[in-house]
């Protein structure tokens, strides 16, 4: 079976960056000068996703307008003769029908997000992309995460290996023996304190999930943070079905925080050769003000 659809949460407030998201949307942060949102929804087209589940919230409107026509916007570009423009600006949306939106009405944490999806996933395996993960590789992650699927035909979740210290920032997975590029999992624990953690492998945004991970999140139990988590479910699903860990090719970037946002904003930029020029002197010298470099 394909993965043809991929669900969004994308209801989250973005108290982290307050208060650059009290009146936008983190999602509409730009990285370089593209939304955040818009990179996660390029790797899932990119990957052959077919359509595409926003789960929103109040205040989210800005999404949508980003990925709908403009026609007023298009109509002036042309005037003005700016094709290149006009061709960006159009690129952007995706043929018609291909996202449908659905609310969370309750901030119930990401569990309950995914559920909210649940009818217009129906019965057959999806993907989820989390947007604060922005990952910069040659093949789109979720793409490599299918190509997994289609050999394992069981749920998966991208995994990378993080600080120790840093365990209660990620839902942490305890593999089944060595360590390699796809491991079975025996267990998942959303946000342990270090001492707590099986592991240092913690998940990154994207899931690949069969769908009667919705049976569980429909109990709506409740962990971590109060919220219902994803993690949690998994662990049920567990029990009944295999998951696998998949160590993905590419850096990722944590935009959901300040720090890995710039940083994914200096590793984009310098990828485009017209800011790369610019960049690249001002970072010597400011490195070289911060005693980082010697003439
Ligand atoms: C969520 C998940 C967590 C995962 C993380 C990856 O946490 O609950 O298991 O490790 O995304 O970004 P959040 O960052 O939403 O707190």
């Amino acid at each position: 079976m394909k993965i043809r659809k991929a669900v969004f949460p994308v209801a989250g407030l973005g108290t982290r960056f307050l208060p650059a998201t009290k009146a936008m949307p983190k999602e509409m942060l730009p990285l370089v000068d593209k939304p955040i949102i818009q990179y996660a929804v390029e790797e899932a087209l990119a990957s052959g996703i077919e359509e595409i589940i926003f789960v929103t919230g109040k205040g989210k409107s800005a999404l949508e307008d980003h990925f709908d026509r403009s026609y007023q916007l298009e109509n002036m570009l042309r005037e003005r003769h700016k094709d290149l423009l006009l061709k960006i600006v159009a690129s952007v949306v995706p043929t018609t029908g291909t996202i449908v939106y659905t609310r969370q009405n309750e901030p119930l944490g990401l569990g309950h997000a995914i559920w909210c999806a649940r009818n217009i996933i129906g019965d057959e395996p999806f993907a989820v992309l989390l947007a604060d993960d922005v990952i910069q590789s040659d093949v789109p992650v979720l793409a490599q995460m299918m190509d997994q699927f289609d050999r394992l035909r069981a749920s998966i979740v991208a995994i990378e290996e993080v600080n120790p210290a840093d365990t209660s920032r990620y839902g942490i997975v305890d593999p089944v023996g060595a360590l390699d590029d796809v491991v079975r999992i025996r267990g998942l624990v959303e946000k342990p304190k270090q001492e707590d953690a099986p592991s240092n492998l913690a998940i990154i945004g994207r899931y690949i999930l069969t769908p009667r991970i919705f049976d569980i999140l429909g109990k709506g139990i409740v962990g971590a943070g109060n919220e219902i988590q994803v993690t949690d479910a998994m662990s049920i699903l567990l029990e009944k079905q295999p998951i696998f860990g998949f160590r993905f090719e590419g850096k990722r970037f944590d935009c959901g925080d300040k720090a890995g946002w710039q940083m994914a904003n200096l590793a984009f930029s310098l990828e485009r050769p017209e800011l790369r020029g610019e960049l690249l002197p001002f970072l010597e010298q400011t490195m070289m003000s911060n005693g980082m470099l010697r003439n």
